[in-house]
């Protein structure tokens, strides 16, 4: 993947990628003492709009939080504003971006009053994480051997760099077993979520996905909800069974990155029709259009990087309990 550009912001100023590095005695190497985000711009005819920007820059800094960063010198604007500014300085329109507020200097009695914050938001051009056979087919996956975080291992709710050694123990496990993505169970043995997306389950008309007590607060989660409640449907939030998954008329992920993509088989078992279900169809299709700026009721959600384009702030709205 080539993830060059530019320019990569870096506490307040814009330098050329090949200045951004760090040294190799930076606490957040050693500790995963960092948080970040994954955010995507797309191309609409209105210009690059970065989806759902403000809901990430509000994450990236819930997650400094959580994970003890106090007084940070930036606000949820000096976010989007850099957020904005490094995508339009790079000139990209469909990249990928990466926010990263990381422990630079001190910290190494583990303490993070002790370090130094610095935030780097680099981006990179960007079409399909899975790729194009993964969305009409849908992929394969297993439940991972690796149980996912208790929340009061590792603070399931923000995206810390440290926690991801749990995703990568799963994926690279799935991925030698020849699988595409790895399913993990939460520490009371039901369905949490992927290493990089929530799950959805479809059966008998109804949308299930697991409570979000275990798991990270995917804002594609929330995006797919919406879609899917105002598509009609019920979505309800409960403990999901792994034998719920193998039942299930269909199982589909969602999350920046992968955007939604079906599951057409778990654990060997073929899961429904054996490709992505026709209401995982009917939800991707109304993503893809939404991401785009095509659809007046969402708009809402694409950050225009120009100005000058209408910015509105994205709508809130809480999935209902069963
Ligand atoms: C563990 C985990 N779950 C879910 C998601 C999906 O979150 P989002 O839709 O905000 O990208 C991600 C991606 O950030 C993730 O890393």
């Amino acid at each position: 993947m080539a993830m060059e550009s530019q320019f990569i912001w870096l506490n307040g100023e814009l330098i050329p990628f090949e200045k951004a590095t760090i040294h190799i005695l930076t606490p957040a190497l050693h500790y995963g003492a960092a948080v970040f985000e994954g955010i995507r711009s797309y191309n609409t005819d209105k210009g690059a709009a970065v989806f759902r920007l403000t809901d990430h820059a509000e994450r990236l800094l819930d997650s400094a939080r959580v994970f003890g960063f106090r007084e940070l010198p930036w606000t949820m604007d000096d976010v989007v504003k850099a957020v904005k500014q490094t995508v339009k300085a790079n000139g990209f329109a469909d990249c990928y971006i990466r926010p990263l507020l990381y422990l630079d200097g001190g910290g190494w009695n583990l303490n993070v009053d002790g370090g130094r914050p610095s935030l780097a938001i680099a981006v990179w051009e960007w079409k399909n994480y899975l790729g194009e056979e993964a969305l009409a087919r849908g992929i394969r996956a297993n439940i991972s051997s690796f149980t996912r975080h208790h929340p009061n291992v590792m603070m399931t709710k923000a995206k810390v760099s440290g926690n991801y050694a749990n995703s990568f123990l799963a994926k690279t496990e799935s991925v030698r077993l020849g699988f595409e993505e790895a399913i993990m169970l939460d520490p009371q043995g039901y369905v949490a979520e992927c290493t990089g997306e929530n799950l959805f389950i479809v059966r008998r008309g109804k949308i299930v996905t697991p409570s979000v007590e275990p798991v990270l607060e995917g804002v594609t989660r929330h995006v797919v909800h919406t879609i899917a409640k105002d598509l009609g449907y019920r979505v309800i939030e409960q403990p999901v069974s792994r034998d719920q998954l193998y039942n299930a008329d269909e199982v589909f992920v969602c999350g920046t990155a992968a955007e939604v993509i079906g599951l057409r088989e778990i654990d060997f078992r073929v899961i429904g029709g054996g490709a992505t279900g026709p209401v995982t169809r009917q939800i991707q299709k109304v993503y893809h259009d939404a991401i785009r700026g095509r659809l007046p009721q969402y708009e809402a959600w694409c950050e225009y990087v120009d100005e000058s384009q209408p910015l509105k702030l994205p709508m809130d709205s809480n999935i209902s309990a069963a």
